[in-house]
């Protein structure tokens, strides 16, 4: 068997970049609207600071406005809740992201509720859940909406096909199983109580891996041919080198490599389609709530 194509995830990102940057500067010529991103970011979390920084310049590349609020780790609920309630009234600011993990002492579901769901550009709020579950226009989570595209772009057309999620998380597990049951696949989540995991990945045409866990996924759990989307991000000690690290995903990509049809790398696959999503939904946000027509991205 052939090696599996690689889904060139930072090609797809940059190129969707492109078209929202084209579409943001449509709508302000066309409309005068500029979407303002704000983007909260509580403590000093290492990983946490890479992202929002990624997210604020890749912003404003695309034309738009980034609103910047750097908390510091002992920030209060109550005073943050209270930042959200400002940038929820603020006409200036269309799309809201609070970066998680928040501190242990912050409750992330009542900040991630108080947001106005209409602001909403990570898709987290109850009711962006609630209607991607029921079928209703809402903002979709930007990691599993990167991946949907990618395997749309590679694929085709989705229906029919059996599509494996291993994760059950609120972020990307359960609305990638949304989106897929959305394109008329047969969906299983699977977790870390599933029985016979190997055997349940094996039948797997589309195989989407977000656990966590570095390259648990093996080779010999990967259908033939079928395509692999590897959420994964962990970082591990480089062997031989101490004190070095390196990136990998939740899937064993040397040997899933010679045995999947297509296979997304990490880095370089899911990551950077997260933040073209974003930049996406904060258009998609700007533009409904101003009453005008997004133009097609
Ligand atoms: N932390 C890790 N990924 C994400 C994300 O997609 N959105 C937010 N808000 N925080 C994150």
């Amino acid at each position: 068997m052939t090696d599996a194509r690689i889904i060139d995830g930072k090609a797809s990102a940059a190129a969707l970049r492109a078209r929202v940057a084209r579409a943001a500067a449509e709508v302000e010529r066309a409309h005068g609207i500029v979407p303002g991103l704000a983007v909260v970011l509580v403590g000093e979390n290492p990983a946490s600071q890479v992202y929002v920084r990624n997210k604020r310049k890749q912003t404003i590349e695309a034309g738009m406005r980034s609103f910047d609020h750097t908390l510091p780790a002992a920030t209060g609920e109550a005073a943050l809740l209270d930042l959200i309630g400002r940038l929820n009234r603020d006409p200036a600011v269309h799309g809201i992201l609070v970066q998680l993990p928040l501190p242990g002492h912050i409750d992330p579901e009542k900040v991630l509720d108080t947001i106005d769901s209409a602001k909403d550009v990570d898709g987290f709020h109850v009711i962006n859940a609630g209607r991607l579950a029921t079928g209703g226009q809402g903002l979709v989570p930007c990691t599993p909406l990167g991946c949907l595209m990618m395997l749309k772009d590679t694929l085709g057309g989705l229906g029919g096909m059996e599509a494996v999620i291993v994760g059950r998380s609120n972020i990307v597990g359960k609305p990638m199983a949304a989106l897929l049951l959305r394109e008329n696949c047969t969906v299983t989540v699977a977790h870390s109580r599933t029985r016979d995991l190997p055997l349940v990945c094996r039948r797997a045409d589309i195989l989407v891996a977000a656990v966590g866990r570095p390259e648990m996924i093996r080779g010999g759990w990967i259908k033939p041919g079928a395509a692999v989307i590897d959420v994964g991000i962990n970082r591990v000690p480089k062997q031989g080198e101490p004190g070095k690290h390196r990136l990998v995903g939740d899937v064993c990509f040397a040997e899933a490599v010679t045995v999947a049809g297509a296979i997304t790398p990490v880095p370089g696959g899911v990551g950077p389609m997260t933040i073209a999503c974003l930049l996406m939904n904060a258009l998609t946000a700007a533009c409904r709530q101003a009453g005008v027509e997004a133009p097609e991205i």
